[in-house]
């Protein structure tokens, strides 16, 4: 049976979505969809549907969507292929896949890079767990704390201390080129030589998230080569074609499943240091490898969680990298773990034990703000200029704190830090930021430029719905007879994503609390308080709630004409009839929401 268009479409349609979802999540009916906990984030009310007779899911909570392949894909971590392979396995469809169609499948451009460097990565791990010299390095890694099993899921190795080992045990199988480009090697410009890029070293594998091995770090492990000479105490490959250093993270492939059930991913600075928590029972941690942080790193994670919890090292350099990467993670939500003592994660682990390692990762972390006000706060508090320039500078931190109460917290903490401030001086400041900030958003609104505050997804029409539809929450929210008549009107719900989940929240309540907040994520939080500053008189004018409808109905069919031209537009230029006829769908579901 060939796996073609048709046979893809009949596999998909042997399944109810409804069900497939439904062994997974527990799902209630809720007029034509049915509704339930989305598992793709943390959510405490439902908004994650399934819609039957469409096939298909949607999440309002974070925005996924899609058929029953992509929720397999998504939930189960896999690929398409995979996919598609457990719901021909569920109807009892077989799928013979050595079939031609597949066969002549493309080969990956970079197979044999792929292939040299697991090859390479089972040497250097039956060098390490079948020789002599393996056995010292064993012991060696045993005194960290390392044991067998944790060796063998790390896949760690060891190079002998040889010049070309590896080059000869693999030299008869793969062709000159590919020798050249792998990293693995150096060869000398004269003689044409080769000689192993590795010599000595405990290698530590580095894969894709897809587990495929594509570089290598050793680390000294003898004092003889630590004196030798002055070696760096890890050596990497260099960057190559499957390699980029800036893109990869340690570990990634293994913690990925774990990530996207927890929802987040601790990010350390080293291997060892992922290693510790691994062995603490932490399995969503990777590693930056070093302190850099990039926002290559960054958009890479952003494929598994939307949550990042930062673990650098105690000391200073660590301290400093977690100050600058809260620069490039201001889209995502971050908390910080701190370990004492200047200590990184591995030498807290060792100084203490496995035990308080995993204490400290769950139940001592703090926010970004309250980071950067121990981080920023000046060494010598009997300067009054450094101190007057540490509060303007913690003011307009404190002020982008969404929750109030935790503000005053933070405004508490400050004034204990600080011997010339007292709370209500801080909270000057902080008020002074606010309005700053709020003067700021008006002028950026009367010029009409984009609010960039917010990062919804910002078209200018799609700005003027928002503005609409966050001057009707508006007005829901602080005028009770409003709010009693909308919520008669069962078919209404707001098109902005992140208004219709706080309109959701008013409704039932008829309030949004501390605790809300406090549950919301911080994206949603802005929101919600961009919402509030719309500067509105107190009492509604006659007919500004009937003008507010007409103009959200026009915008509303303003914008869905503008994206059914898009999509025909894309889809007839990439002659893509799937992708248009899946535009369509969402376009009617779309909809139907709105109706
Ligand atoms: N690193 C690197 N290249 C280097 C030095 C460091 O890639 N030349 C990366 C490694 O991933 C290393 C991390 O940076 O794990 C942190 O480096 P460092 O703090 O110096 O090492 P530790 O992780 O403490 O290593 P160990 O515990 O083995 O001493
Ligand atoms: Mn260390």
């Amino acid at each position: 049976m060939v796996l073609d268009k048709e046979m893809i479409a009949e596999i998909k349609n042997s399944v109810n979505i409804v069900e497939v979802i439904g062994e997974a999540v527990s799902l209630s009916k809720a007029g034509r969809n049915y509704l339930g906990l989305c598992p793709f984030h943390k959510e405490k009310t439902p908004s994650f549907n399934v819609i039957e007779d469409r096939q298909f899911f949607h999440c309002f909570g974070c925005g996924k969507s899609g058929d029953v392949f992509k929720f397999i894909e998504e939930y189960r971590q896999v690929s398409f292929l995979e996919s598609v392979k457990i719901i021909a396995e569920r109807s009892g469809i077989t799928l013979q896949l050595e079939t031609p169609s597949l066969k002549t499948k493309q080969v990956h451009p970079h197979q044999n890079l792929f292939d040299i460097h697991q090859d390479a990565a089972k040497f250097y791990h039956a060098v390490l767990m079948t020789t002599r010299i393996g056995q010292s390095a064993r012991d060696y890694l045993y005194q960290r704390g390392l044991t067998d099993d944790m060796i063998t899921y790390f896949n760690i190795g060891l190079a002998p201390d040889e010049s070309d080992y590896l080059y000869q045990s693999l030299k008869a199988n793969y062709p000159e080129e590919t020798i050249a480009d792998s990293g693995l090697f150096n060869i000398a410009e004269q003689t044409g030589t080769v000689y192993d890029a590795f010599r000595n070293r405990i290698m530590f594998p580095l894969t894709d998230d897809q587990g495929r091995t594509v570089a290598f770090s050793g680390r000294i492990w003898t004092e003889q080569a630590d004196s030798d000479r002055q070696e760096a105490k890890y050596k990497n490959s260099r960057s190559t074609l499957i390699f980029n250093k800036s893109y990869e993270l340690y570990h990634l492939d293994k913690a990925k499943a774990v990530i996207s059930k927890q929802h987040e991913v601790y990010v350390m600075e080293g291997f060892m240091d992922v290693i510790a928590a691994y062995r603490a029972g932490t399995a969503n941690a990777v590693a930056s490898m070093g302190t850099a942080l990039t926002a290559e790193h960054i958009s890479h994670l952003k494929k598994f969680t939307k949550k990042v919890i930062l673990t650098y090292d105690g000391d200073r350099a660590g301290q400093n990298a977690i100050a600058k990467a809260l620069e490039l993670l201001k889209d995502l939500s971050v908390e910080i773990v701190r370990i004492p003592n200047q200590m990184d994660p591995d030498e807290f682990s060792q100084q203490n034990s496995p035990e308080e390692l995993q204490n400290l990762l769950v139940n001592s972390r703090i926010s970004s703000a309250e980071f950067l006000i121990q981080h920023l706060k000046p060494e010598n508090t009997d300067n009054l200029q450094s101190e007057i320039a540490y509060v303007e500078q913690i003011a307009k931190i404190i002020a982008q704190t969404p929750s109030i109460t935790a503000q005053n917290t933070y405004i508490n903490i400050v004034a204990d830090l600080l011997p010339d401030f007292d709370y209500l001086q801080i909270e000057q400041a902080v008020n002074s930021e606010r309005l700053a900030e709020r003067s700021q958003l008006r002028q950026n609104q009367t010029s009409q430029t984009p609010v960039q505050t917010v990062n919804l997804p910002l078209s200018k029409r799609l700005t003027a719905l928002v503005k609409t539809e966050s001057q009707l929450l508006h007005r829901l929210l602080h005028h009770d007879y409003l709010l009693s008549e909308y919520r008669n009107k069962e078919e209404f719900s707001f098109e902005t994503e992140e208004l219709e989940a706080l309109y959701q929240i008013v409704k039932k309540q008829g309030e949004i609390t501390d605790l809300d907040l406090a549950q919301m994520t911080d994206h949603l939080r802005q929101v919600y308080y961009q919402m509030l500053e719309e500067n509105l008189p107190d009492d509604i004018a006659p007919g500004e709630i009937a003008d507010l409808e007409n103009k959200r109905a026009r915008l509303l069919k303003e914008q869905e004409l503008q994206r059914q031209s898009k999509r025909i537009r894309e889809s007839s230029n990439h002659g893509d009839v799937d992708d248009a006829l899946k535009a369509l769908e969402n376009l009617i579901a779309q909809k139907r929401q709105m109706e």
